[in-house]
């Protein structure tokens, strides 16, 4: 079925919390230093929440800059979806989002990917365009946030992992453009790698039976920490990126609508773990790289599902018309991309 419609993002918007933590302040915390920290990530600061700054606070600060840049009212949303891991309860993310922006009462869910949410959001508020688009002859406007407050679930005492992460939000409008559709996107999950990347199962002790649960028990706070296989993380998101960049072009070219190489990739937005990876990546496809996007891993660290669109507002204006595509990679391994390309000015 071919649609003479074209859906792609009208406006990018952020919030990263005020205060940011350096190598050096995490040299004072564990057995660890700048040169170690910068040599194997590439980071060199990120930002982490304070008190009174939410998952929700950094959504809708970086949902109402996204809705002003598209000149779209929270009222006109119809689908919000929002790529998070660390909003360890309910209702939703998206519900308590959906409430404090004044959004209609339309589909709202949180959608839990590892650090590729973000990918997986876009493609559910596309794919839904599309269905009803072809259902009804309407387009509408939807919202597709990736926050992340990984700094609740570090080890602050594990140094293979505390120097990685990051808080933040990022936020998108989508809706009809006359440029910078979206021309495919591809996701899938590897779930044999499930125990590369994992956060402890709080409830796991009392669930085994939960009839003897005592209310001692109940009242417990156990923290489930993030656990990763950092070496077989590396290889595994390497090869999979890659994949799912040469996939997302595929499926295009599959579609009938056109032919592109990877060659015709102009810039890559990657999930920002680590430049080494990022590098690795770049390599393997042989882009030049000043062609894939790294300044997020090194100023923000990996803000997990919040970094792709956090990414955005870094590169927005810079490359008019370009052929671009969006890849992540994160626990599960779940995993995607988006072709598509920039508005023109
Ligand atoms: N400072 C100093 N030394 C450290 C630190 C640190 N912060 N962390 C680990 N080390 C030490 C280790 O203890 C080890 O010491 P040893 O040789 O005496 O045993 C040594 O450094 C090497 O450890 P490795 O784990 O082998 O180090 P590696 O070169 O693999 O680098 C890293 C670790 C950076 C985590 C790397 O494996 C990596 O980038 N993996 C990918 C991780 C990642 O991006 N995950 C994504 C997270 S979630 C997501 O985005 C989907």
């Amino acid at each position: 079925m071919s649609i003479d419609l074209k859906i792609g993002i009208l406006g990018v918007g952020r919030y990263l919390p005020a205060n940011v933590l350096t190598n050096k302040h995490l040299e004072a915390m564990v057995d660890t230093s700048d040169a170690w920290i910068s040599q194997r990530t590439g980071i060199k600061t990120r930002h982490i929440i304070s008190p009174g700054e939410t998952l929700t606070s950094m959504s809708v600060a970086a949902a109402k800059t996204a809705l002003k840049h598209a000149g779209i009212k929270a009222s006109q949303i119809k689908d919000l979806r929002i790529g998070v891991n660390t909003h360890l309860r309910f209702p939703s993310l998206a519900a308590l989002v959906q409430n404090a922006l004044g959004i209609p009462d339309v589909t709202a869910a949180d959608v839990s990917a590892g650090c590729s949410g973000f990918i997986f959001a876009v493609e559910e508020i596309y794919n839904r365009m599309i269905a009803d688009y072809a259902l009804t002859g309407k387009v509408s406007y939807g919202l597709a946030i990736g926050v992340e407050a990984l700094s609740l679930i570090t080890d602050w005492n594990d140094r293979s992992t505390c120097v990685l992460f990051g808080d933040g939000a990022g936020a998108v409008v989508i809706g009809p453009v006359q440029t910078g559709e979206i021309l495919a996107t591809h996701t899938r999950v590897q779930g044999k790698y499930s125990d590369l990347l994992y956060l402890d199962e709080f409830l796991s002790v009392p669930l085994k039976d939960p009839a003897k649960m005592t209310f001692k028990r109940r009242k417990q706070t156990v923290y489930p920490f993030l656990h990763m296989n950092g070496p077989k993380v590396f290889v595994v998101a390497v090869r999979t990126m890659m994949a799912d960049i040469k996939e997302v072009i595929a499926k295009y070219n599959r579609s009938g609508r056109g032919n592109l190489q990877l060659s015709d990739i102009q810039f890559v937005i990657p999930h920002q773990a680590n430049r080494r990876i990022v590098s690795a990546v770049a390599r393997g496809l042989r882009l030049p790289p000043d062609r894939v996007y790294s300044d997020g891993v090194v100023n923000y660290g990996n803000t997990s599902a919040a970094s792709i669109p956090i990414g955005y507002v870094d590169v927005w204006d810079k490359y008019p018309g370009a052929l671009m595509v969006d890849v992540a990679f994160g626990a599960g391994f779940a995993s995607g991309a988006i072709l598509r390309r920039m508005p023109r000015k």
